[in-house]
């Protein structure tokens, strides 16, 4: 019952907001503001929410807003991130990045509309009695830089008092329209490691005089992740991935220094703990036997993103309940890295795929492209899911504690 008047009520708030928000989206995208410089976005939010008749408060960072919808009960929190690529937009399209070299190529700019749209209708829903309890809204700064946004959050109490939080994330790969969905770990654990070379340098005559910090750099480059695929159990499957390599300035000359840069990723918990000391001493081994010296930056980005049992299943209802009954699709865990995981170290909560290809599209660009774009009708998909999880979080949040404690207990042990 409550399925069906939800439906009908999102029904309606979609047909008056559907054009609104794709023009917030498009607007948001041709103006991308890289992490911790979200300055416009936060702004333009901020008004959203005031005109809507709520209190939103800006994080002490500078960017970022949070926001409560509704009153006492239990709380949930819905979360997007707002931040941009340091990526040139390469896309055909009206509303292309107007910011050289920045551009929304992973879909922050349709989270941040799918909330914005979702705390319109929970406003409204609040309005009319409708809000069973509260709705915290976190629109969180900088998911793209190590150490995400979500600890600025965490620092500012965003999380204080509430019991059970949910996002979501686009995906090219799944049709609009579905969600794709996972029980236990949903994305990876993610560092960032910075390795600097140093040696007295020289010439390329004479390379048995000095240290060939090249040679040297290049053995640790490739050293390095084959010595790690023996060392840890393939299980995990940490991998380290270089993205950035620099050393030297001219053909006849060894430079006395080099760069590389690169991520960790990792499924698995115990081996992501293990990684930095590991890393260390292959690293050190390798630089040793070609007389140079190596320094590791070790960065600890974030955590896997683990959906519980019973968020799962909020999430499963609400999806099936206003998108359709086939609308859940299986996931696989994907290795990129979510600072969302941040939050679960706390409280429970889920991550959902949103689907943004428009269906029998054989391939679309992935996130992190230069030609990523997504189906906007995503957008009134994802306002659906998350108003629906909210509310169907908070119905089940009045059920008695104690039924609900059971249920997490048991739920523990099947992740
Ligand atoms: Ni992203």
């Amino acid at each position: 019952m409550r399925g069906r008047d939800l439906q009908g009520q999102l029904d309606a708030f979609l047909v008056d907001h559907a054009e609104q928000l794709i023009a917030f989206r498009r607007d948001m995208h041709m103006h991308p503001e890289l992490g911790f410089a979200e300055h416009r976005a936060t702004q333009r939010i901020v008004g959203l929410l005031e005109k809507a008749g709520l209190d939103p408060r800006v994080l002490p960072s500078g960017t970022g807003v949070i926001c409560d919808v509704g009153g006492d009960g239990p709380t949930v929190a819905l979360r997007a991130d707002l931040d941009a690529l340091p990526l040139q937009d390469e896309k055909n399209t009206p509303y292309r990045s107007t910011v050289p070299g920045v551009c929304h190529a992973c879909g922050h700019d349709v989270h941040t509309t799918v909330l914005v749209g979702t705390s319109l209708f929970l406003a409204q829903q609040a309005e009319a009695g409708l809000l069973p309890g509260r709705v915290r809204l976190i629109f969180q700064p900088s998911e793209e830089i190590l150490p995400g946004g979500a600890l600025k959050v965490l620092q500012a109490g965003g999380l204080k008092g509430v019991d059970r939080i949910f996002g979501l994330h686009c995906d090219p790969r799944v049709d609009v329209g579905q969600v794709g969905l996972r029980l236990g770990p949903i994305t990876s654990a993610c560092d960032k490691i910075a390795i600097r070379v140093s040696g007295p340098g020289g010439h390329t005559a004479r390379p048995h005089l000095t240290a060939d910090l090249v040679f040297a750099l290049a053995k640790i480059l490739t050293e390095l992740p084959a010595a790690l695929s023996r060392r840890v159990d393939p299980r995990s499957s940490l991998s380290l991935v270089w993205g950035r390599v620099d050393a030297g300035s001219v053909a006849n000359a060894i430079p006395d220094g080099g760069i590389a840069e690169g991520t960790v990723r990792c499924l698995d918990d115990e081996a992501w703990h293990a990684a930095p000391d590991l890393i260390k001493s292959l690293l050190e081994s390798v630089a040793a036997a070609y007389g140079v010296v190596a320094e590791l930056d070790y960065v600890r980005g974030v955590p896997p993103v683990v959906n519980d049992e019973i968020s799962l299943q909020m999430l499963t209802e609400a999806a099936q309940s206003v998108l359709g009954e086939s609308a859940v699709v299986p996931t696989p865990q994907s290795l990129g890295g979510e600072d969302f995981g941040w939050y679960l170290e706390s409280i429970p909560g889920g991550f959902a795929r949103l689907g943004v290809r428009t269906p029998n599209t054989p391939t679309i660009a992935d996130i992190h492209q230069p030609t990523f774009d997504v189906d906007e009708r995503a957008i009134a998909a994802g306002v659906r899911l998350m108003a629906a999880t909210a509310l169907t979080a908070l119905w089940e949040g009045q059920r008695p504690s104690a039924a609900v404690n059971e249920t997490v207990s048991s739920s523990t042990s099947s992740i």
